[in-house]
């Protein structure tokens, strides 16, 4: 296996600091959630949060679809839901990537019926051309083709989400 750099941590860093402007003057002084999707948002949700202002909090749901490997099995479960009611709350889901969308898709449905005051997606990356399932994602920080990537939270089998920067992961054959 063969990493190919993609994002180098700066190129992240100033990405970050970009969406959370793009945030920060959508919602103004208004209290807002963001909703970190583990774990693969971890590092992202790190950054973007402290780069938010002090009316921001901070929550996680765990899903899961693809279980250690590198393709989805088109069932989302969630093994961890989260700690704060949101009705009335202005949501920000938190991705790290949307591949398929499937993921995305059934989150937006199950948070909507909780009546939030307004529901977002922030998400780092984004495959357009693996697009399954078409979802809405407010905030893309990078478009990218259709590979395998890992770091900066994204892993291959729970290795390489400790990367700083982002790379293609390739089997060399
Ligand atoms: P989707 O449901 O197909 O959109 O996939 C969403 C989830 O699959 C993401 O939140 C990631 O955890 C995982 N995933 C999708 N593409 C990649 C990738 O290139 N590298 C690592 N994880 C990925
Ligand atoms: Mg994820």
């Amino acid at each position: 296996m063969s990493l190919e750099p993609l994002f180098t941590e700066a190129q992240i860093q100033n990405k970050v600091e970009e969406m959370a402007a793009r945030i920060q003057a959508d919602y103004g002084d208004e209290p807002i959630l963001l909703v970190g999707v583990l774990k693969g948002s971890l590092y992202f949700i790190a950054d973007l949060s402290r780069r938010l202002g002090p009316n921001t909090r901070v929550d996680f749901v765990q899903v899961s679809s693809y279980a250690g490997r590198k393709e989805s099995s088109g069932v989302v479960q969630i093994r961890k839901d989260l700690d704060i009611n949101i009705e009335d709350v202005n949501v920000i889901i938190v991705e790290d990537i949307v591949d398929t969308g499937l993921t995305l898709t059934h989150l937006r449905e199950l948070l909507s019926t909780r009546r939030p005051k307004t529901l977002r997606v922030a998400s780092l990356l984004s495959k357009p051309d693996a697009r399954l399932h078409q979802t809405q994602i407010e905030y893309v920080g990078f478009e990218i083709p259709n590979a395998f990537v890992v770091g900066y939270g994204l892993d291959y089998a729970e290795a390489f989400r400790n990367l700083p920067f982002v790379a293609i992961l390739s089997e060399d054959a």
